[in-house]
């Protein structure tokens, strides 16, 4: 791949502009305006900066990543990418339009992946201009640092596109797990129903947010506790993806949480709104419960 469209400039679309960037290719960053993608690249300088701060990486190599990177505010553009990647908000009404609308240029030997988190990618692929071409590409939050990518071919999916996709996500140093287009693929399928349990743990007071945390932290070594990855995920995305598993197999064991239902009811989305199950308008989280 040599030049790559991301849409999307939120918390993961950025994430995977900065990290396809690093690994010097040329990436479009798109979002509903141009002025959301800028906003969006000022963001990346800034991690970058850190990495530089910190040592981790060479001014020089964090200048030429961001000078990769071209915020764009409509899909015209995108004929030239190789890649289009949708990482837009977890609703499939969204996905359709956009995946529609960068369909009209997407070229006849150039692929488009979803970055759901569990929408049903051979659903999806409907909505493309070619099934065939169409794929699932699943990073994970914060995507620099996270060392995996899903790749999940849907029903049409040819096998060459998967052959092609699974070789640029290695290329970006991340290993590869395949997974068969069921809900919540492999890890998310896994990772929902523990944080959907550790709502209703704190919903039925059987410990307080900092003791559920600490028990996972502590008991299981866990980096966060499945409260603060809830936060740290969205709400709203942790509901929609629960949502999905709950409404395209049936199990009652995938309920959502009365009290997640109220969170996101409520505008208490986590980290991004400075409010979810800890508020973050001081300088550390505080527990709110
Ligand atoms: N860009 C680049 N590097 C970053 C970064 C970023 N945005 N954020 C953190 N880092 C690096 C730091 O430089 C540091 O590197 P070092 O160890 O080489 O010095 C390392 O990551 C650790 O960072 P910090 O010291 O600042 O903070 P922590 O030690 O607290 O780690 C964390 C932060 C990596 C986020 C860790 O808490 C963690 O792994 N949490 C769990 C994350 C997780 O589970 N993500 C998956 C969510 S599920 C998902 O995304 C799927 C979706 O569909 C829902």
């Amino acid at each position: 791949m040599r030049k790559v469209a991301v849409i999307g400039a939120g918390q993961m679309g950025s994430g995977i502009a900065q990290t396809v960037a690093q690994h010097g290719i040329q990436i479009m960053l798109s979002d509903i305006d141009l002025a959301v993608a800028e906003k969006a690249k000022d963001g990346i300088e800034k991690s970058l900066g850190k990495l530089v701060g910190r040592g981790k990486i060479e001014i020089a190599d964090a200048e030429s990543a961001l000078s990769r990177i071209t915020p764009i505010g409509e899909n015209a553009p995108m004929a030239e990418a190789d890649l289009i990647i949708e990482a837009a908000t977890e609703q499939e009404h969204i996905k359709k339009a956009i995946f529609e609308a960068a369909g009209k240029v997407l070229r006849d030997d150039a692929i488009m992946a979803s970055n759901t988190s569990s929408i049903p990618i051979t659903r999806m692929a409907n909505f493309a201009p070619d099934p065939a071409r169409f794929i699932g590409l699943h990073f994970f939050n914060p995507v620099p640092v996270m060392g995996l990518i899903e790749v999940i071919p849907g029903l049409a999916t040819a096998q060459n596109t998967t052959d092609q996709i699974t070789a640029f996500a290695e290329s970006l140093g991340k290993e590869v797990v395949l997974s068969q287009d069921e809900p919540g693929f492999v890890v998310n399928r896994i990772l929902l129903p523990m944080i959907n349990e550790a709502i209703f743990v704190l919903g039925q007071s059987t410990a307080n947010i900092e003791d559920i945390d600490k028990g996972c932290r502590l008991g299981l070594n866990h980096p966060m506790g499945p409260l603060q990855l809830a936060d740290f995920v969205g709400l709203d995305t942790c509901f929609e993806i629960i949502k999905v598993l709950y409404d395209t197999t049936g199990d009652s064991k995938y309920r959502p949480a009365p009290l997640l239902v109220k969170y996101v009811e409520a505008g208490w989305l986590g980290r991004k709104t400075g409010r979810g199950f800890y508020d973050y308008s001081g300088e550390a989280p505080v527990p709110t419960r």
